[in-house]
């Protein structure tokens, strides 16, 4: 081939490169319900309280109940009922058929209906507290549901709470029915009779070894089905709540002490749904063809919170098989519309796809990075599209992998990278949005509004309430230096945590403020943005928090330990110790382990063999004081 033709194909390549990019400019940018560089007001007379801006919001208030008038969750699932009773709302998958099962509106509410009748034959009067322990399932929104429409308060319960937390609530909370999965069945019934539970309600049928250990402790099993004949047989009229009843208490684990049971009132959990609606339906809005996997667990706020939008919608909720190693074929089959999730899941695919990209060549490496360079100019643009040329050659298997028809990326639970959320934007060319909050906000105080496309924030406060920052002098933070910790107000900010008062005071002010520890500031464009923690506790991509002087102050207690300094950040899953040995205590230590102490000092501390020592060592410190302490 001679060279002007290799020529002639480049600058033919690059022509077509050229007249695609010039035909992407074309498009329209995403509409902002908000104006991008303006994104909050301050309020006249209140300083330094923001409220969204908005034209038609400004002035008068927040919102707390959405335009339909419903006040509660039970109205809104009993409104989708009456949308179309024959609408697909629940699906799990079915071994035998190899694919999802799906129960309607209409006998979803049929079953709650049994349900809740058999809850309240078993003895459960208005406002009586029921657990449940279980993955997500179709049987957890039927229970959830059933409480709703009794006015019952449901008390999710979760493995990682550990057997304390969970004794702890029981009998804070008095249990005396509790739901239970096979998974959760063993230990319900093993510790049923000794913290007090009565019922267990288990989902599937109990085996005969299960129903004779309750016999024997004198504890009532019954599975669900037994439960919704008994409700067939003795039906009950419901028992809507009002506005202001307590829906659910869900309990947040500390770094320290007793769980705090968070009490989420109806119009919490009602008045942040239709803050989020605001925002989210302006521009990816639902109907019942649309579906959302469950996968992240509903005894969280994040997860209720997008069901009940949802339900809003009369659209449906498929439950992943529970197995986190399939759930790719799980959404292949769903084809989710809208998907939640957490960053260290997103990280992992992000991870995964890059991989895969710098693994295939040369020529799909640089025809990514073509395509990854003009789908971000185009976000600059405040452009989302996934039908360009680029989405064709290069994005098609990634968008195919979500199933192909996801209109919405919701990232939450803990601080996303922006370059993750970049690349997701770029390749799924989707809405990619970060919501923040947290269990006492009935989950989201702010989300990112679609259409905006700088990195590193969090958005503006949702329509349901306002946000300010307070001093926090000790961290030399100063709200008119625009820096604070976040405090949230609206109606979606939680009763108070049950039955502590104590500790409703240091997170609620008098006049109805939650602090949330937080350290944030905004952005010229006014959105928020968070970068500090006070009291110095942060909390890993996993969500959890870590509070690393408790962890110092025991990793310090191992023999022939001077000094220990734990750092993470919430961008990793676990954190860093740098331990700094005390020569005169670990010499003996190290003898005494059998290890050859006659060298150099400085070359022993560094052996690996002693590095190795050291950590099993505080490890094992850390099991034993840990232990002790509860
Ligand atoms: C549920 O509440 C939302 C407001 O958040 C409302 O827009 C919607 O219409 C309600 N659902 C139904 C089916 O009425
Ligand atoms: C592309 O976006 C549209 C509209 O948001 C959506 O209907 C479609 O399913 C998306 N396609 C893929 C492959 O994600
Ligand atoms: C604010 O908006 C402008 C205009 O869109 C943009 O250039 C700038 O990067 C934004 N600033 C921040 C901090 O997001």
């Amino acid at each position: 081939m001679s060279w002007s033709i290799i020529a002639g194909v480049a600058v033919g390549l690059v022509t077509v490169v050229v007249l695609f990019v010039v035909n992407d400019a074309n498009r329209e940018p995403v509409h902002m319900v908000v104006p991008k560089e303006k994104q909050t007001y301050v309020l006249p007379g209140e300083e330094r309280v923001h409220r969204m801006n908005r034209k038609d919001w400004v002035g008068d208030g927040l919102i707390s109940l959405p335009e339909s008038g419903v006040t509660t969750l039970y109205e809104n699932f009993s409104r989708a009922i009456a949308l179309d009773p024959k609408a697909d709302c629940l699906g799990h998958y079915d071994e035998s058929k190899k694919g999802y099962v799906w129960e309607s509106y209409g006998e979803v509410c049929d079953r709650l209906q049994n349900f809740g009748s058999g809850l309240m034959h078993l003895g459960n009067k208005v406002k009586s507290k029921v657990g449940i322990m279980a993955k997500n399932i179709p049987e957890w929104v039927i229970a959830e549901q059933a409480c709703n429409a009794f006015n019952l308060v449901l008390v999710p319960l979760y493995d990682t709470l550990g057997p304390e937390a969970m004794t702890f609530i029981v009998g804070q909370v008095k249990l005396t029915t509790v739901i239970g999965d096979a998974d959760a069945i063993h230990d319900l019934l093993e510790s049923a009779k000794s913290v007090g539970i009565e019922i267990v309600i288990k989902v599937g049928e109990p085996t005969e070894k299960e129903r004779s250990k309750a016999d024997a402790d004198g504890i009532k099993l019954y599975s669900v089905l037994e439960v919704e004949e008994m409700g067939n047989e003795y039906p009950r009229e419901h028992i809507p709540p009002e506005v202001g009843d307590l829906a659910t208490i869900q309990y947040t684990s500390g770094t320290t002490g007793n769980p705090k049971g968070v009490m989420l009132s109806h119009e919490n959990m009602i008045a942040d749904m239709a803050g989020a609606m605001k925002i989210i339906n302006e521009v990816v809005s639902f109907d019942n063809e649309d579906t959302h996997i469950s996968y992240l667990p509903l005894a969280h706020s994040f997860e209720r919170l997008i069901q009940s939008i949802v339900w809003n919608a009369g659209a449906k909720v498929g439950f992943y098989r529970g197995d986190t190693r399939v759930i790719l074929e799980d959404i292949a089959m769903l084809k989710p519309s809208l998907f939640i999730s957490v960053p260290r899941l997103l990280n992992r695919v992000s991870d995964k796809i890059q991989e895969k990209v710098n693994n295939a060549g040369f020529v799909t490496g640089l025809v990514f990075k073509i395509a990854m360079w003009q789908k971000k100019r185009m976000l600059a643009k405040g452009i989302v599209a996934n039908d360009t040329i680029w989405d064709k050659i290069a994005f098609g298997k990634v968008q195919a992998a979500l199933g192909g028809k996801v209109r919405g990326i919701v990232s939450g639970a803990a601080p996303l990278s922006p370059s993750v959320m970049e690349f997701l934007r770029a390749t799924m060319g989707c809405h990619v949005v970060e919501g923040y909050g947290q269990t006492e906000c009935a989950a989201a105080t702010s989300v990112t509004i679609p259409g905006d496309h700088d990195l590193g924030h969090v958005g503006p406060p949702l329509p349901c309430n306002e946000i300010k920052l307070i001093d926090v002098p000790e961290m030399n933070y100063y709200a008119k230096d625009g820096k604070g910790e976040v405090c949230l107000r609206g109606a979606n900010i939680f009763l108070g945590y049950y039955e502590d008062e104590e500790k409703t005071k240091e997170a609620k002010t008098d006049d109805g403020w939650l602090l949330t520890g937080d350290i944030g500031m905004w952005t010229e464009n006014g959105s928020l943005k968070i970068f500090d923690r006070r009291k110095n506790i942060f909390k890993l991509s996993q969500g959890e928090y870590i509070a690393p002087e408790k962890v110092e102050e025991i990793y310090t207690r191992a023999a022939g330990i001077g000094q220990v300094y734990v750092h993470g950040t919430s961008s990793e899953s676990c954190c860093v110790a740098v331990v700094v040995p005390e020569k005169e205590d670990i010499l003996p230590v190290l003898q005494k382990a059998g290890i050859d102490t006659s060298g150099d000092y400085g070359d022993l501390i560094r052996s690996a063999e002693v590095k190795k020592y050291v950590q099993k060592n505080i490890i094992r410190t850390w099991q034993r004081k840990w232990t002790q302490r509860i």
